[in-house]
């Protein structure tokens, strides 16, 4: 038997993750091509300095059966014309595995839906406990004017599937009306066809 000796790591609300961290991982506004509604306006904060939209710094938990991996995400905040910055999104590969996050700092919201459309979103701020239960994709968005922080846990063994989300979208947009975070219908929204 393989015995993974055990380990901690701290969260920094600034720096992320910090101690034992396994990798972190940086998007730009260049990296998320598509995945804002005003293209244009993504383009050209791109050419205007290329903002930090999110890291994820990840703790070294095997990805495989029994783990769980873990790690936190940092995601600031900013806007590509009314849009909040979010993260990409994604469904678990093995759709029925769930997922945890905590709201360690900033606020913001959570869109989770499943693959026939059926949508809904969660407020998330400092102490909010998300469960994300199998078979829903989910993004992060940050309504807020600092760093949104989340910690997340999921099985070791779960996978991402993020071209799902890149080909459909979510169902909804989280835009700024008057300055106040409003879900929105997404007029480029692909439902799948159920299996
Ligand atoms: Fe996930």
């Amino acid at each position: 038997m393989d015995l993974l000796e055990p380990f901690s790591s701290r969260v920094d609300l600034r720096e992320g993750l910090v101690g034992t961290v396994a990798h972190r991982l940086s998007r730009r506004l260049s990296d998320l091509r598509g995945l804002f509604l005003d293209e244009q306006a993504r383009a050209e904060m791109v050419a205007l300095g290329d903002p930090l939209v999110y890291e994820v710094f990840v703790a070294p938990a095997p990805e495989s059966e029994g783990h769980l991996c873990h790690g936190v995400t940092v995601l600031h905040p900013g806007r590509v014309g009314d849009e909040y910055f979010m993260t990409k999104g994604h469904y678990h590969q093995k759709s029925g595995t769930a997922e945890v996050y905590y709201g360690l700092a900033g606020t913001g919201l959570m869109i989770l839906q499943t693959r026939w459309g059926v949508w809904r979103t969660v407020d998330i701020a400092p102490g909010t406990v998300v469960y994300v239960p199998p078979h829903w994709g989910h993004r992060s968005i940050n309504t807020g004017e600092v760093p949104l922080v989340l910690l997340y846990a999921f099985p070791g063994d779960a996978g991402h599937d993020y071209g799902t989300i890149e080909s459909t979208g979510f169902a909804r947009l989280v835009v700024a009306d008057n300055g106040h975070p409003s879900v929105v219908e997404n007029p480029r929204y692909a439902v799948e066809i159920p299996p």
